[in-house]
């Protein structure tokens, strides 16, 4: 993302902003206590955040295949390094966890697992779940699998291989989508692409989870096409991660853009 580019997406956020305050759906209201709200805190935090603290003073070399937005050569790169630029950081984690919390899906699908941290905070979340996490690099997989290993995780399926060889077949194998957060590949087309493959899968529960909405104007003008398909009844976007919902009982299309440090710091005077 240019530095331009995010001062002025970080300009216009602010402006059209909600805080709790202004939120009168009481959806809304609901997801800005439940997942929002970071600040409660989780035994299972600390073990995924003592790894993240081991990848970042980690000394491995690791040969990186790029099939990202970027599409680099074949480089090397530093575990350490990916580690402090790709892995989502400890707030955006949380949310993801408590998306899992609240809204409790059946399956999580992934796509970019890098060394694996989203995957166990979407996973932590609750034992029941099966999240079917996807990374084309084979070495970051293979570091995501040593975190999974560490921690015991028996509920995280991981699969290797480019998005458009892997992606199709698990939504192949699932009835119905409950939960999919798409955290690779940051191109128009490609993020287009992976939302249109959604849509038969797509119930009135359905979740979808966008990463990035503002890393370039391509995705941000994904994001502006997604929010007005059909489909799509309400969206809620977090700057860093952005939502949409499908319930056709949502009669008025509806999107937010809500404020998490404005609700942090009124929370304490709600009831
Ligand atoms: C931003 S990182 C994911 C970070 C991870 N979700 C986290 O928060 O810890 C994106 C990952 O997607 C992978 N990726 C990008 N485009 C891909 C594609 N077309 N096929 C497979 N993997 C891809 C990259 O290798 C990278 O590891």
């Amino acid at each position: 993302m240019s530095f331009a580019y995010k001062i002025k997406t970080l300009l216009s956020f602010y402006k059209d902003s909600k805080t709790v305050y202004k939120i009168h759906s009481p959806f809304v209201f609901d997801f800005m206590k439940n997942v929002f709200d970071t600040s409660r805190r989780y035994y299972a935090f600390d073990h995924i955040e003592y790894l993240r603290e081991n990848l970042k003073r980690d000394p491995r070399t690791i040969e990186f295949k790029d099939f990202g937005a970027k599409q680099k050569k074949d480089q090397n790169r530093r575990v350490r390094d990916i580690a402090n630029s790709a892995v989502s950081p400890k707030n955006k984690c949380r949310w993801l966890f408590n998306t899992v919390h609240h809204f409790r899906p059946t399956t999580v699908i992934e796509l970019g697992t890098s060394l694996g941290i989203s995957s166990l905070y979407l996973a932590s979340a609750e034992s029941q779940i099966t999240v079917l996490t996807h990374e084309g690099d084979p070495q970051s997989a293979g570091i995501a699998k040593e975190n999974f290993d560490r921690l015991k995780m028996k509920n995280i399926e991981l699969i290797i291989g480019r998005f458009e060889e892997t992606f199709q077949n698990t939504l192949d194998r699932l009835n119905q989508l409950d939960l999919v957060y798409l955290d690779g590949n940051h191109s128009y087309e490609a993020t287009l692409k992976y939302f249109n493959q959604c849509l038969p899968k797509i119930t009135s529960k359905s979740i979808l989870i966008f990463d990035d909405i503002y890393w370039s104007p391509g995705m941000t003008q994904a994001w502006n096409e997604i929010k007005k398909h059909p489909k799509v009844r309400l969206s809620l976007d977090l700057y860093q991660i952005a939502y949409v919902f499908f319930d056709p009982m949502i009669k008025e299309k509806q999107h937010f853009k809500l404020i998490n440090s404005s609700y942090k710091f009124w929370q304490k005077y709600l009831p």
